[in-house]
């Protein structure tokens, strides 16, 4: 898994600040919630430690794990729309994971054997799934190969549980479209409180670790959107430096910003050591040449060595309590919020056109080639997306672009400069190692410059959970 699959883009800057830091505070967290060892083994609220725990004592079987999340997606998603669909080999899966630990196959007790993970509906994967962004626009399209993450997940052993509900194309479809509405998936709700924002755009993957429809799943992140559905949702949510998640075979929005990440109960040193043979979920895959570059930044060994119980002693923390940790860095005579959305809207939109077409050409079979027919396709089933009275702005504003040309690269430009110049500037001149905000306000200067986060629930708000997604 990617739970700890933190840090490094493609300067040291960026290792030294966040790797170590973000890492020991998974630690220290991990150490006030359950282990597996205080607390008799229970499916709901399980984490991978418990879990394993259990696989190992036998008290638990894997088609008893995938019963137990098929009969929860059952009863409690025709509320909460956070699954698309269920993986219809998920119990195959399952018998044969528990017939290997059964006659003792080497391996049959490590990494994610037997552990189903639910995956946001942009994660290709090559198997009975669909693979959609929310969209009916590409139902019955057929990806060559797995996802550069499907595989890593198959080859740990993990049970690939099915597709998770988000905003439609990871919220790049519409600019009035709710969060977590999509055409496929329907309405996906906030479990602790049904009538609020779940945020998104990987709101199914958050909605589903929360209501215990799965015990972890893998969301995307452009700009907030692994870390703001898992604040709304209470569970943890870990966005990796772009680079270190391989984007091969996932549906793209701006592969500057996109990275794949996990959203998980808690935090769980379990599942450190799951993620980890050695940072295994962190290599070069060559199929996303941005992994090559983050690459010679993985420390030897792996991020497991930095998971140390009292790792966050000494270190150094930028607490920022208002949503203006933008605003501020305007001190720095950098730039305005506005601007720097702007900058990156500019940058996104030609970005999406690029990557999604070449995406779609990629692909086996699709009902869709280009951007432009994914547009045509809204138009003539607007009845088939539900979605058709929030418009596809987004969409027309993307296809109206042309390539990375002069504006695109001057805004690309300030958002380096912003950057460079804004955020690393606070957080060497405070001599920072992490800083720390509520909710996902710091989302923005995590995606322009690739950097990680990390959200962890901590508290609720008069009306028992968080009342704003931003
Ligand atoms: C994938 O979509 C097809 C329709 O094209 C549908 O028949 C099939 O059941 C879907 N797969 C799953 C696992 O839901
Ligand atoms: C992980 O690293 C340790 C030493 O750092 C090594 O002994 C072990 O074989 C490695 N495991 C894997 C799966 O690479």
């Amino acid at each position: 898994m990617f739970c700890l699959a933190m840090a490094t883009n493609n300067s040291s800057f960026k290792f030294s600040l966040f790797s170590h830091l973000v890492l020991n505070l998974l630690i220290l967290l991990a150490t006030s919630t359950k282990t597996a060892n205080s607390y008799a083994f229970s499916i709901k609220e399980a984490t991978i430690e418990g879990i394993q725990l259990a696989f190992r004592q036998n008290q638990l079987a894997s088609r008893q794990l995938v019963q137990f999340y098929i009969g929860e997606i059952r009863r409690l998603n025709p509320v909460l729309n956070a699954v698309i669909e269920v993986n219809p080999d998920a119990l195959y899966q399952a018998d044969k994971a528990d017939y290997e630990r059964k006659v003792k196959a080497p391996g049959s007790l490590v990494g994610l054997r037997g552990i189903p993970v639910l995956l946001k509906d942009m994660i290709g994967t090559n198997d009975k799934l669909n693979t959609t962004a929310g969209s009916f626009a590409l139902l019955g399209s057929v990806v060559a190969r797995d996802a550069g993450v499907v595989m890593k997940l198959r080859k740990a052993g993990a049970i690939i549980m099915g597709k998770a509900s988000l905003s439609e194309w990871a919220d790049f479809r519409s600019l009035q479209a709710p969060n977590g509405f999509s055409a496929r998936g329907g309405q996906g709700k906030n479990p602790y409180v049904l009538s609020a924002d779940p945020c998104g755009s990987s709101s199914g993957p958050a909605i589903s670790v929360a209501a215990n429809l799965v015990a972890v799943s893998l969301g995307t992140e452009t700009d907030g959107s692994i870390l703001c559905p898992s604040s709304s949702n209470s569970v943890v949510g870990i966005k990796p430096t772009v680079g270190l998640t391989s984007l091969a075979g996932v549906i793209p929005v701006s592969p500057r910003e996109d990275t794949i990440g996990d959203i998980c109960l808690s935090l769980f040193i379990s599942d450190a050591k799951v993620s980890s043979s050695n940072g295994s979920s962190i290599s070069v895959d060559y199929n996303d040449p941005a992994t090559k570059a983050a690459s010679y930044y993985i420390p030897y060994g792996g991020y497991k060595q930095f998971l140390k119980l009292y790792g966050l002693k000494g270190k150094r923390l930028g607490i920022e309590l208002s949503a203006l940790v933008i605003d501020h860095l305007e001190i720095a005579n950098v730039n305005s919020k506005n601007s720097i959305s702007n900058d990156e809207t500019i940058a996104m939109l030609a970005e999406f056109k690029l990557a999604l077409n070449a995406y779609l050409k990629e692909l086996v079979t699709s009902p869709v080639r280009s951007l432009a027919e994914v547009i045509a396709f809204n138009n003539k089933f607007s009845d088939l997306e539900k979605i058709k009275e929030y418009g596809q702005d987004l969409l027309l504003s993307a296809e109206a672009t042309d390539g990375i040309g002069k504006t695109e690269k001057a805004a690309i430009l300030n958002l380096e400069r912003f950057t460079r110049d804004g955020f690393e500037k606070l957080m060497s001149t405070n001599n920072l190692d992490a800083l720390v905000t509520p909710r996902s306000y710091a989302s923005t200067l995590l995606a322009v410059g690739g950097f990680p986060g990390i959200n962890v629930p901590a508290g609720y708000d008069s009306e028992g959970y968080r009342a704003k997604a931003y």
